[in-house]
């Protein structure tokens, strides 16, 4: 009788840890084709609307679309989804779309006042090289890699995030996305001052951000002088403490991408640590569309993050493929759950509204004010990524 009250026990708990897949993997390539049929739909709805000169990222507080110049650092995702949908639709109206919008991009390729050169460069240009090889894209990601690393601070072993005032020298967790683009420059290259300095950054990273639990602050503060850290903070989050949600899966993804690039176990470690501290948490709804951060205050009425969702369902569906088999059924089922969450009527716009971007409720910055609960062209990109992978990555 004790035997099987702690097998039901344990069963229960696996059962949430697992978060065990909602729909077999037919129904689930069937689901994302669907999705992804969707998405080509919704965002042929975008290429007429948004005016040609700027690149989507929100909606404004008045309802219209927020578009950008080359300048916010979300400015390369919109080019990075036309890419992903071209993948998928072979339509060569994808194609036009994406070569259309990042050559906006092309006036910022030499820019050294910002970190966000891998989102900007990496995930545009990038994609169109792995989709087309064209040799002058090749150009253009070597330019930003030079530039990004001009950012490189050697007493602090980082590159430098922000510029802004009332920091000394902040590093973000989000910058962990940057480094792929530098490892992908030293192989172009040839010359391992990239991913030397990439390598170093995810060194000073994991042995800063993160507290015992595996979370992660969101900014760390370096006197630029000495090196040390001065303080650990947050920007986006509840509060200083407290695990904001993005930031948590921007650190998942980084750390799987890094030990993909460079196979360091340590990497592997802190992305399974990472993800097991979110779908363990607490407070990680049972749609696994996190809330904007694990600890706020409002939860249960908290605003969710499905841009965090999304970063997190792409990357645990890639971690998945490091590790041993029960892991790794644990990891891709999460991913997939959450796919399932982000592609339902709840998170999924319907065509045409949403000011054609494909999710909905999205958190850019609770605290700054700023995109509470609206669509964000990064959930937009990674829920695309994390759809392509499922289908790549299914077992045949
Ligand atoms: N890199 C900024 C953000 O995640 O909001």
């Amino acid at each position: 009788m004790k035997t099987k009250i702690v097998i039901l026990l344990l069963a229960c708990w696996a059962g949430h840890v697992q978060a065990q897949t909602k729909l077999s993997q037919k129904k689930m390539l069937k689901l994302a084709d669907e999705s992804l049929r969707f998405s080509a739909r919704q965002y042929k709805h975008m290429m007429k609307t948004a005016p040609d000169s700027l690149l989507p990222r929100s909606t404004n507080p008045d309802g219209t679309l927020n578009a950008s110049n080359f300048s916010a650092w979300t400015a390369g995702f919109y080019p990075g989804s036309c890419w992903y949908l071209y993948e998928f639709t072979k339509d060569p109206a994808f194609k036009q779309e994406a070569e259309k919008r990042q050559a906006l991009l092309l006036p910022g390729q030499f820019r050294t006042g910002t970190h966000d050169m891998g989102f900007l460069y990496y995930c545009s240009f990038g994609n169109g090289l792995r989709l087309e090889g064209t040799p002058a894209y090749k150009d253009v990601l070597m330019n930003a890699s030079r530039a990004l690393i001009t950012r490189y601070k050697p007493t602090i072993h980082a590159i430098r995030s922000w510029d802004h005032k009332g920091w000394h020298c902040p590093v973000i967790i989000d910058n962990m996305m940057n480094l792929e683009m530098l490892m992908w420059a030293s192989r172009n290259s040839g010359d391992p001052v990239f991913s030397k300095i990439a390598v170093e950054h995810a060194n000073t990273t994991l042995k800063n951000h993160f507290r015992p639990d595996y979370s992660s602050y969101h900014v760390v503060d370096y006197d630029t002088i000495t090196g040390n850290v001065i303080a650990k903070k947050t920007h986006q989050g509840a509060n200083d403490t407290s695990a904001w949600s993005r930031g948590q899966a921007w650190g998942l993804y980084g750390y799987t991408m890094m030990y993909r690039e460079t196979k360091d176990a340590r990497y592997l470690e802190q992305a399974r640590h990472i993800a097991d501290y979110m779908l363990n948490h607490k407070n990680m709804p049972a749609d696994l569309v996190p809330y904007y951060d694990y600890d706020g205050p409002e939860i249960p009425n908290a605003v969710r993050d499905a841009s965090a969702a999304a970063v997190m369902a792409s990357g645990l569906l890639e971690l998945s493929r490091y590790v041993d088999k029960a892991e790794s059924k644990r990891y891709w089922n999460a991913g997939a759950d959450a796919l399932i969450s982000l592609s339902s009527p709840a998170y999924r716009a319907k065509e045409g509204e949403n000011n054609n971007f494909i999710l909905m409720h999205s958190t850019g910055s609770l605290p700054g004010n700023f995109e509470i609960d609206k669509p964000l062209s990064y959930a937009d990109y990674y829920y695309l990524e994390a759809l392509l992978r499922y289908k790549q990555w299914a077992r045949k």
